[in-house]
């Protein structure tokens, strides 16, 4: 495979240098791939890409892509599209200029891809990686929880590392298959967006312990505002991705509402209709109404969550409607059934029996309900093709 090496540098004169001649002696180890180095710089005032530009004449695999300075997340999408257009290349790696990455790691790095992994990240927090033990606390507690913060808020358990900067990607199906151009930041959170899209199409992650350096020269880029920016991300990507079960929840408000009404209007208009006998099996007036106003607000949820909730999959046409309907009926039961059962052993199982906790088993009732019906509409009713 063809790998590129993206360096992003913003005056870096000092340590690019140093950074690519360790990476150049590493690359030897590594069989059956070919490598370039592509440095992103931002015009760097300290004149970093004149020192890139002596290394073009000392090395055939070193590229320069210059440009204005728009943050770490723009230099890396631009580093990235021309990667995958220009150079052919089937992974990139993320890497840090200032000899904070050690290069050594890249063969750790390359051994995961051929193993099948799509997006290999080097991780500071797990046994084997660390952080500078230089650093002061204050930055150890912020990249720290920064990091168990994303984890649980994003609901990512299978990752510790959120924000590490040394990172390979797969291009085909990976890379090439998200969407660089509307990223939630351009500046150093930026990778949490990338990494949350990865997760959405299902790539292979695998963390890999790393060590991360201390930087020897110049100061870091990153800020408090690095801080805020990441904490901006995280939330906003939680909201969309809680935006579909909270409509699911809106919709089961109307649905039920509907039902509610439907009974006593129903009620109402027919309300000297006596019920009826079945093969001699009575229904009264109050089960048929009943009935009749809950597949009203069956059918309601349907066609609002068909419309709204997964417009992105709507079902269309009328055997498919025919099809799913009855399906989506039969569910439905499902979370009626799951209500009744937590009313009835939670009673059971601690003897209580007062308004009060009704309440709080009929709502427990709801809510694990509207959790089962989000799981059926997604990947059952509502399932997109992979
Ligand atoms: N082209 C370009 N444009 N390069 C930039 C810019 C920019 O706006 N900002 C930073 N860089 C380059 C730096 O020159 C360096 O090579 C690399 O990106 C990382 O920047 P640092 O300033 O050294 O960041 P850091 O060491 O604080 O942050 C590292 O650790 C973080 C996690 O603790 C990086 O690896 C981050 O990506 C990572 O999130
Ligand atoms: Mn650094």
């Amino acid at each position: 495979m063809h790998i590129v090496i993206v360096l992003p540098t913003y005056n870096e004169r000092e340590s690019v240098g140093s950074t690519i001649d360790g990476i150049q002696k590493v690359l030897p180890q590594i069989k059956n791939h070919t490598f370039d180095i592509l440095v992103v710089d931002d015009n760097s005032p300290d004149g970093t890409a004149e020192v890139i530009k002596q290394y073009i004449k000392k090395y055939p695999n070193i590229y320069l892509l210059s440009g204005q300075k728009k943050g770490l997340g723009a230099a890396y999408v631009r580093g990235f599209k021309h990667a995958m257009t220009k150079m052919s290349a089937d992974v990139v790696f993320e890497m840090d200029a200032d000899g904070q990455h050690d290069p050594t790691y890249l063969p750790k790095f390359m051994a995961e891809i051929d193993n099948g992994y799509d997006y290999v990240i080097g991780a500071r927090y797990i046994p084997g990686g660390s952080v500078p033990k230089e650093w002061g606390i204050h930055r150890k507690i912020v990249s720290y929880f920064g990091s168990i913060f994303a984890r649980v808020v994003l609901w990512m358990p299978q990752l510790t590392d959120f924000t590490t900067g040394y990172r390979a990607t797969r291009v085909k199906g990976v890379l090439d298959s998200v969407d660089l151009d509307h990223l939630l930041s351009y500046k150093f959170a930026y990778k949490i967006h990338i990494l949350a899209q990865f997760i959405e199409k299902g790539a292979k992650i695998k963390e890999i312990p790393l060590k991360f350096g201390l930087r020897e020269k110049q100061q870091s880029k990153a800020s408090l505002n690095t801080f805020f920016e990441s904490l901006r991300v995280v939330l906003i990507l939680r909201y969309r991705m809680s935006q579909r079960f909270i409509k699911v929840c809106v919709v089961g408000a109307i649905g039920a509402s509907l039902q509610f009404s439907g009974y006593f209007i129903l009620k109402e208009i027919f309300g000297s209709f006596r019920g009826v006998g079945v093969f001699g099996i009575v229904i009264s007036e109050k089960g048929i109404f009943n009935a009749v106003a809950t597949e009203v607000g069956i059918a309601a949820n349907f066609a609002i969550n068909n419309i709204w909730t997964f417009k992105d999959s709507k079902i269309s046409g009328f055997f498919t409607v025919i099809k799913k309907f009855p399906q989506f009926n039969f569910f439905v039961l499902g979370s009626l059934v799951i209500q009744a059962v937590v009313l009835e052993v939670g009673t059971r199982i601690t003897g209580i029996d007062t308004n009060f906790f009704d309440f709080v088993l009929i709502s427990t009732g709801i809510l694990i309900g509207l959790i089962y019906n989000y799981l059926v509409y997604k990947k059952v009713i509502w399932k997109t093709k992979k």
